[in-house]
């Protein structure tokens, strides 16, 4: 019999345990051993609680973390803290851990998987990414012949959601939020879904995977769908693109490039019809090709798939645990305004003579060459333009649009994006 104890009983902590209560039978043909949860930690006692948790509800963690007959930990409070110094006292104490914790183990992983290994046990995460989808123990075992030259996904299902109610019923921002909430998509604090700090967090995760190099969130440069509107999505989709919000890790001489942020796919590509709140993952391995992983990214159930899959795996791998990131890569990563690429750009520009020639000798003086230009509605004698540039760096345009925000010919630069070649 093996005894676990939960730290957290949210969202994806009651799903868990009870899943790991309806599949016991079958879980127990497979391990040859029966699985029994023994303590679940909780902030407040007062609240109502799922059946399958009746008898086991303690708020003090050191009834889990000292119990000596519980030896895995599996932690789903999320956070920072305290979830981190539990993480660390269960490892140091010779218990396996299982999170979904995807803030501890993309800033802390590299500490923790050290602390695991001095202790002979399991560190495993394959919830912290994509939910559902197995990633994580693909990454870890069946890809490793492969060079990895690009790993890129749709990692926040909260933002999919977001972004395929506004393309396919015109939905507000705001309602397609609440939807998603109400889901149970979204993380308690929307703001790290919306600002890309979620997608940061598993990008970081993923890339230190594919590139078995230390990647923290801090590498990555990240930018959310704030400034995304109705507009955007519509424009995008005339002249052949989804906007989707991406995470991307691409190897470039030596660097990695990475990033969050919306951008412009082509309709053909695999990611531009990924929907709802569902997750994609694209790796590309010399050996291999081109792989996608594809499911449900977020919700209780599709993650506590994934978190029961490595309770029974750190389970079976006790007497041969396996290291979780292998770190000997040290590599550059590549400075955002140096990437080149085509860009969409959306600005509102006074509608009287000369303001496009404004606007193109501008692009001209730093080097941004246009491939496209509409101009749309009109309102007040402001007109909104839409541009598409050649392939550009990122900084000379970023120079070209902070000089004509300033002037009167152009109120606004309303967003611009990457456009995905
Ligand atoms: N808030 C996250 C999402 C949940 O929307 O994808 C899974 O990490």
């Amino acid at each position: 019999m093996v005894q676990i104890g939960v730290l957290g009983l949210g969202n994806v902590g009651s799903a868990v345990v009870e899943l790991l209560e309806k599949d016991r039978d079958g879980i127990r043909r497979q391990l040859g051993t029966d699985i029994s949860v023994k303590k679940v930690l909780v902030r407040d006692l007062g609240r109502a609680r799922i059946e399958a948790a009746a008898g086991k509800i303690t708020d003090r963690a050191d009834d889990i973390l000292e119990d000596d007959e519980i030896s895995l930990v599996v932690e789903l409070m999320g956070g920072e803290q305290p979830a981190l110094s539990y993480v660390r006292k269960a490892l140091s104490r010779g218990k396996s851990v299982v999170t979904a914790n995807k803030e501890i183990i993309a800033k802390y992983g590299e500490e923790l998987a050290y602390l695991a290994s001095e202790a002979g046990v399991s560190l495993m995460f394959e919830g912290s990414v994509g939910g559902g989808i197995p990633l994580i123990r693909p990454m870890q075992t069946c890809l490793v012949a492969n060079d990895i030259s690009m790993v890129m996904g749709i990692l926040n299902g909260t933002t999919n959601y977001i972004l395929s109610r506004m393309d396919e019923s015109g939905c507000e921002f705001e309602d397609a939020l609440r939807e998603a909430q109400e889901l149970g998509y979204a993380e308690a604090d929307p703001s790290a879904d919306l600002s890309g700090a979620d997608a940061r967090r598993k990008i970081a995760i993923l890339s230190s995977l594919a590139f078995n190099a230390h990647v923290v969130p801090e590498h990555v440069e990240a930018c959310g769908v704030e400034k995304i509107a109705m507009a955007d999505i519509r424009y995008a989709n005339e002249l052949g693109y989804k906007v989707k919000l991406v995470g991307y890790g691409v190897r470039r001489k030596g660097q990695v490039e990475l990033c969050v942020a919306p951008v412009l796919l082509p309709h053909g590509h695999p990611l531009a019809a990924v929907r709802d709140s569902y997750n994609a993952v694209l790796v590309e391995g010399d050996a291999v090709g081109t792989l996608m992983f594809y499911g449900r990214g977020a919700g209780g159930m599709p993650t506590a798939s994934a978190v029961v899959s490595d309770v029974v795996e750190a389970i079976r791998a006790k007497d041969a645990v396996r290291p979780p990131f292998s770190c000997y890569n040290r590599l550059g990563v590549v400075d955002p305004r140096l990437v080149v690429s085509p860009f969409y750009v959306r600005l509102q520009a006074l509608d009287s003579p000369g303001v496009l020639a404004f606007i193109s000798g501008v692009f001209g003086h730093h080097g941004v060459s246009l491939s496209m230009v509409l101009q749309k509605s009109r309102r007040n004698g402001v007109a909104e333009v839409v541009m598409v540039t050649h392939p550009v760096q990122k900084g000379a345009l970023q120079d070209a649009l902070a000089e004509m925000e300033g002037c009167s010919q152009v109120p606004e630069v309303s967003n611009y994006m990457r456009v995905w070649e």
